[in-house]
């Protein structure tokens, strides 16, 4: 979380940072702040509480710089207040430092170094930048000051770092540890960042870093010394990503249009992974990889966990191969007992969730191999994993996770039926991808051209109410829980996936007059069950919306599904429920794209 930018050598420092900032508000969206220098001996620090537009109206005419940094926060130590934005400068108005991470030993460090500095924020960065003052002060050059305080700063911290020196008008002095950070390579000037995304108007080649690198850049070069303070090089990568991607176009919210997007995201998948003849075109090494393994363990977080929930049905059911999902959160500091041949998952849009990162370098230190599946290539989980499967879902810019969800069940059927095919089972053999796929793809687009019907629900059940159930057994009851949280994050509704099953031993007793409760219902063998259930709060008062199969719908139901695989009902489902979410959230007068207290990427622990 927190968003980072930095720029040195270009004339329009001040709006480079703006206009990345305001593509990397998704990382966090309390305040921001910039810095900008104009090689004259003027700095400029301009900070606000609120989102980046609230930041731009700050800015006057005179914020005008060749370089600079930038930041936008989701407050970690200290709420969120014009004091507590970044940048932080020292106490004499010399350096000036951005960062996204956590300190952990941020007040040993202040009480050990620090006891007479005042402090004016709350902030674990604040302590950083007073103690590369204070080292300064002491006679160090500030390279080393900075790297000197990058050696007292603990393990379990983690940090990318942007720092300027006044006296140092076009260096950025940058570090990294475990926190996301690139560098964008330009003709005369170079910039950093969090995700290259929120740079391609400037540069399309990037530098990745490696965890303690510090760099020093200038508009003419790029000097990157290891944790060892050894000069390195590090990989160069271009990426091509069309910049309009990440525009909203004629839509109010991105949540929309990355709804509207899953159709074409599928069709992606299918185009990339699914050969003319049915064979699935992934890495050998990969494929090989799985078929060793005796038991899959996905491991992710939020919607890709709730993907992950999905895909474990998915992989035992078409590979016939044991599966488990965990929480990364959990599994990091608890790991269950593993199977003699274990493969990890990990799901991850971002690529950078700190929590599955971490079980990730865990499981590296345990020797075990394992694959990400990630939306955004080079990301932290895609470069430490052994192998990697891209999305390509393009950026997926509003913060709760819609696109990214189906095409993490799309990839999740399409590696089943390559391992399911070299298992030979009977289940592999008999599932067409391309066609599923493909029928799920048009069921989606059937669902996403009926959205007054699903705006008029929220409408009617939704716009005023406090709570909320989505309901469901089986493979229904995965959909509920993604579907509850989606409804909850956007619209602030206290909503609930349960196994409709499991009402009645306690939760039924939160059932009130019209509260409204959502059954899913796409399994023959379980539907008369939900249905029941269903009557069961009927008779308490809630109001019910169903969302069924075609093949099962009677008269009544709300949302009818197109027919699509049994196994693939979630990638259908899922639909009205993002959708119920969305309007919900607009209608109440939200902002959808950015929910409160949240951000896009989570890189804290
Ligand atoms: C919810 C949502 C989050 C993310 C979670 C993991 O809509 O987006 O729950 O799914 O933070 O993020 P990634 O997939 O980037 O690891």
């Amino acid at each position: 979380m927190c968003g980072i930018v930095g720029v040195t050598g270009k004339e329009n420092a001040t709006e480079i940072l703006l206009n990345g900032l305001k593509k990397l508000e998704y990382r966090g969206y309390d305040s921001a702040g910039i810095y900008v220098n104009d090689q004259k001996g003027n700095g400029y620090l301009v900070k606000e509480k609120g989102r980046i537009e609230d930041l731009r109206a700050a800015v006057g005419p005179a914020v005008k710089g060749t370089t600079g940094i930038g930041h936008t926060r989701w407050a970690t130590h200290g709420a969120p207040s014009q004091a507590n934005a970044h940048p932080q400068a020292s106490a004499d108005g010399r350096f000036y430092l951005v960062h996204n991470g956590m300190i952990g030993n941020f007040r040993q460090l202040k009480q050990e170094y620090l006891a007479d500095t005042k402090f004016v924020s709350e902030t674990d960065t604040e302590v950083i930048v007073q103690l590369i003052s204070h080292f300064v002060n002491e006679g160090m050059e500030t390279k080393e000051a900075f790297t000197h305080v990058l050696s007292l700063i603990d393990k379990t911290s983690s940090y990318a770092f942007l720092l300027m020196d006044k006296t140092q008008t076009n260096t950025l002095f940058v570090a990294k540890k475990k926190s996301p950070l690139l560098i964008g390579v330009g003709d005369g000037f170079n910039v950093v960042c969090s995700d290259a995304m929120v740079m391609l108007s400037e540069t399309h080649d990037f530098i990745e870093l490696t965890d303690g690198d510090v760099v020093t850049v200038t508009p003419s070069a790029v000097e990157i010394e290891d944790k060892d303070g050894n000069q390195v090089e590090r990989n160069q990568f271009h990426v091509d990503d069309d910049a309009t991607a990440s525009e909203k176009g004629a839509y109010d919210f991105f949540m929309l249009k990355e709804i509207d997007e899953q159709p074409a995201v599928i069709r992606g998948l299918q185009q990339t992974y699914i050969a003319q003849d049915g064979s699935i075109k992934v890495d050998k090494k990969l494929m090989d990889a799985m078929d060793k393994a005796d038991r899959l363990y996905i491991v992710a977080a939020g919607t890709s966990y709730n993907a992950g929930l999905v895909g474990k049905n998915i992989f035992e059911k078409i590979a016939g191969i044991p599966t488990e999902v965990h929480i990364a959160s959990e599994f990091g500091y608890n790991m269950p007992l593993l199977s003699e041949k274990p493969l990890f998952i990990f799901l991850t849009q971002s690529g950078e969730t700190a929590d599955s990162r971490e079980v990730l370098a865990k499981v590296n230190e345990l020797g075990y191999e394992s694959l990400t599946i990630t939306n955004v290539p080079n990301s932290t989980l895609s470069r430490e994993a052994t192998y990697t499967m891209l999305l390509n879902a393009g950026p997926e810019i509003a913060v709760a996770s819609t696109k990214a969800y189906t095409a993490q069940i799309a990839a999740e059927t399409i590696l089943a039926k390559g391992l399911g095919m070299i298992k030979g089972t009977k289940q592999a053999t008999e599932f067409d991808t391309g066609f599923e796929l493909t029928k799920a793809a048009n069921a989606i687009q059937s669902l996403v051209d009926q959205k007054d019907i699903v705006e008029d629900l929220a409408k009617k059940y939704l716009e005023t109410t406090r709570n909320a159930f989505y309901i469901g057994r089986g493979i229904d009851y995965q959909t509920a829980i993604e579907a509850a949280l989606k409804l909850k994050e956007v619209s602030y509704v206290q909503t609930e996936g349960f196994a409709s099953g499991e009402l009645k031993h306690g939760t039924i007793s939160l059932i009130e007059d019209k509260t409204p409760v959502i059954a899913i219902i796409t399994d023959q063998k379980t539907a008369s069950l939900t249905r029941s259930n269903e009557q069961e709060v009927i008779s308490r008062g809630a109001n019910v919306i169903n969302i069924v199969s075609e093949n099962l719908a009677t008269d009544g139901d709300q949302i009818v599904l197109p027919e699509v695989h049994q196994l693939l009902t979630p990638l259908a489902a899922i639909i009205p429920a993002q959708l119920l979410a969305y309007y919900t959230s607009k209608e109440r007068g939200y902002d959808v794209d950015k929910p409160r207290n949240l951000a896009k990427s989570v890189t804290v622990e």
